[in-house]
């Protein structure tokens, strides 16, 4: 048995209402739950959030999983309140160390407790989310697409958006750097159909898994074992050749004829923004199975959670490059502020000369999408941004400490990027080092700080009656 989507919401429900809440009432796929998310963040809340009842069908919906930062340890079994670099540290352990598949027969699998095949297909049945005003359309967001590669038979996960183009028919949007397209183009070459399972709803842990950025050869399944914690388990798919999570909630079944092309888009963005219409693959879909009581994981793509799903693994590649040029790197932080993606944050303990801009090169190189990298010495809390820029206010100089580098591959998805001619969108931004650190061989200003001793022996109840701040509670 693995630890699946329902264990975590057992724990998370035990944990309290600021980490779990119940929607009383039913929801209509459009917009609504959205809406409930956003409003929560408005008040620094960041539970995960289940709709019992929603309009259209029988599943019921949880979202806002990855809501906080907080809550990526709780997936990860740390406690609730755990440090950010304890949780950054355990997802930097657990990634590792991948551990083999087991299969287990599929009478004991319980994503076959219903099976729909042929004419029973019905994308209708999921409480598929049309998820902001201009989007296109509904748009499953936790669909993590399994697929073979032709040349080395290594299954491939990567989490892709599919928006409903009717009752069995799904698009696929897959990014053309990563690796779903790079497989789906070799498929194109061949000239054979690419046979495709998603899996929506398992323990989260096990949809981080599916966004690991490893090489074309790690068997991703694997990685998603070393995250959960124990070995996936999986068993056969109904009509593809593929393995299929066991415990998962639902399984999408499906072929992409990758001669065929259709659109997506538009779509809210991760960034905030809209992104425009684009090529997509098109999935036939060949068979549905789920749990007789199946509960159906979504995620507000343009909401923070998006952002806070990826960001332990955009850290870890970043803190690990990093690391080989700087061995005295305290923390890597990349805050909400920037989509959790564009600006990075890294504390050094700073040996020689020139090793704030050092440190900036190596991790604006490790990650293609990062377009700012802000140094600072070991005394700054990269996890507080108030600390960062007061860093950047007092220990910069822009002629010497901000370097910026024009026409780098960058985010595709960035709307300011631009191509060659520089007047149109395209894949370059212009890269830009901070170097806040103080210079080590020359004098500086000392640092204010309190009196240890009072610090440590003055306890604020002791003499001010103050209301209790929420667990949870992130500056925004
Ligand atoms: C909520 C969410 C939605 C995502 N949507 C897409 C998407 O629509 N297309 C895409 O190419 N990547 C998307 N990604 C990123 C990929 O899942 C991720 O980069 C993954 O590692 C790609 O796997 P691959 O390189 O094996 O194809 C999304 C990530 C998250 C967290």
């Amino acid at each position: 048995m693995n630890r699946d989507l329902r264990s975590f919401l057992k724990d998370v429900r035990e944990a309290g209402p600021d980490y779990y809440v119940e929607v009383q009432i039913e929801l209509s796929t459009n917009l609504e739950p959205c809406i409930l998310q956003q409003k929560l963040a408005r008040q620094n809340r960041f539970p995960v959030i289940y709709c019992p009842q929603m309009k259209g069908s029988k599943l019921p919906l949880v979202t806002n999983v990855y809501g906080s930062y907080e809550m990526l340890g709780m997936i990860l079994g740390l406690p609730p309140g755990s440090a950010k670099e304890q949780i950054l540290k355990e997802y930097m352990k657990r990634i590792a160390n991948p551990l083999p598949l087991k299969t287990v027969p599929r009478e004991t699998a319980p994503v076959k407790e219903v099976v729909l095949r042929d004419e029973a297909v019905d994308l209708g049945l999921l409480p598929v989310v049309h998820h902001a005003l201009q989007d296109s359309g509904k748009y499953i967001v936790v669909g993590c697409m399994i697929a073979r590669d032709p040349d080395t038979g290594i299954p491939n996960v990567g989490m892709y958006r599919h928006e409903v183009k009717g009752h069995n028919v799904l698009g696929a949007m897959i990014n053309p750097a990563h690796h779903g397209s790079y497989i789906a183009r070799r498929y194109k070459e061949l000239n054979k159909p690419m046979e495709v399972v998603l899996f929506v709803g398992h323990h989260p842990a096990v949809v981080l898994g599916s966004l690991v950025r490893g090489s074309l050869d790690l068997d991703e399944l694997e990685a998603i074992g070393g995250l959960l914690g124990e070995p996936l388990e999986v068993t056969d798919a109904e009509t593809v050749d593929l393995p299929v999570p066991a415990w998962a909630e639902v399984v999408i079944e499906g072929v992409i004829d990758p001669q065929k092309e259709i659109t997506d888009g538009p779509f809210a963005e991760y960034t905030g923004y809209y992104g425009g219409v684009a090529k997509a693959w098109q999935i036939d879909v060949k068979a549905i199975t789920m749990r007789k009581d199946a509960i159906y994981h979504d995620l507000d793509p343009a909401h923070r959670e998006h952002n806070l799903s990826c960001v332990l693994c955009f850290e870890s590649v970043i803190y690990e490059a990093v690391k080989k040029a700087v061995p005295t790197v305290q923390a890597v932080h990349l805050p909400a502020s920037s989509c959790s993606l564009y600006t990075v944050y890294i504390s050094l303990k700073k040996r020689i000369q020139g090793e704030g801009k050092l440190a900036a090169l190596a991790a604006l190189s490790a990650e293609i999408n990062l377009k700012t990298a802000v140094v600072v010495d070991d005394d700054i809390d990269v996890y507080n941004e108030h600390e960062v820029l007061w860093a950047v206010a007092t220990r910069v100089e822009a002629d010497l400490d901000v370097s910026i580098i024009p026409r780098v591959t960058g985010a595709h998805l960035d709307p300011s990027a631009y191509d060659e001619t520089r007047y149109k969108r395209g894949h370059m931004t212009s890269k830009v080092i901070v170097d806040a650190t103080k210079p080590i061989d020359l004098p500086f200003a000392t640092r204010i700080t309190p009196s240890l001793e009072l610090w440590a022996s003055m306890k604020l109840d002791d003499y001010i009656n103050l209301p209790s701040v929420p667990p949870g509670y992130e500056e925004l």
